[in-house]
């Protein structure tokens, strides 16, 4: 299977925000970005792979700042690692107000996205050429991410059977939270 480079499936998505995207606060739904990164992400990595994508799982999700009604969006997506069947997708968020062309940088994500054949079974995709430093230190860093998920991964479902309620009830005191009769003795 022949390397694609980053930049052959590099994607930019812009996109006015336009009233009926705002919540009641007027500013935008942290729903409609996600859905916007979805987007993004699909056509960037069908585009590597050259098959139908789905979109896997989402790492980094954070908004940090707020987007208003009337701004640009502009999402911009590059393959950031491939494994055989999988990729990962880095998107950047940038807010853009017109009229002072003041830029804001409103979160990075990470989409993970599986190529599927006709019988919706997942598929090789083509290998990544890495054609700058930037591709390389990308690589690495999602190769670290996916690590640290698996460690993590593996530690939270050893808590989650570790974890006796009674022995724990004691890390709600300073929580606002109130327990009540019935669940501190089941
Ligand atoms: C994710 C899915 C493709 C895994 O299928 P599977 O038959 O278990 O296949 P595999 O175990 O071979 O996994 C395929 C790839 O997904 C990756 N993968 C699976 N679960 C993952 C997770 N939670 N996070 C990141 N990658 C994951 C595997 O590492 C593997 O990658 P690789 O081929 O590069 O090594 C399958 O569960 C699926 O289709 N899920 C539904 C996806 C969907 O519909 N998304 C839309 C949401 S509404």
């Amino acid at each position: 299977m022949l390397a694609k480079s980053v930049n052959f499936s590099r994607t930019t998505i812009t996109e006015l925000m336009i009233p009926s995207y705002a919540n009641f606060g007027g500013k935008i739904h942290g729903g409609i970005l996600l859905s916007l990164m979805d987007k993004v992400a699909y056509v960037c990595a069908s585009k590597h792979a050259g098959t139908y994508v789905v979109t896997v799982s989402v790492e980094g999700v954070n908004f940090l700042q707020p987007i208003e009604v009337g701004q640009l969006v502009s999402l911009h997506a590059s393959i950031n690692y491939v494994g055989r069947s999988s990729m990962v997708v880095g998107i950047r968020v940038i807010a853009e107000d017109v009229r002072t062309g003041v830029q804001k940088h409103t979160n990075t994500s990470y989409f993970t996205m599986v190529a599927k054949d006709d019988e919706g079974k997942p598929t090789e995709v083509p290998p990544l050429n890495l054609e700058t430093k930037e591709d390389t230190r990308r690589f690495l860093e999602a190769i670290k991410r996916k690590e640290l998920k698996t460690t993590y991964a593996g530690e939270f479902d050893n808590e989650k059977t570790r974890m006796k309620l009674e022995e724990n009830l004691h890390l709600l005191k300073n929580e606002r939270c109130i327990v009540s009769d019935e669940a501190q003795n089941p």
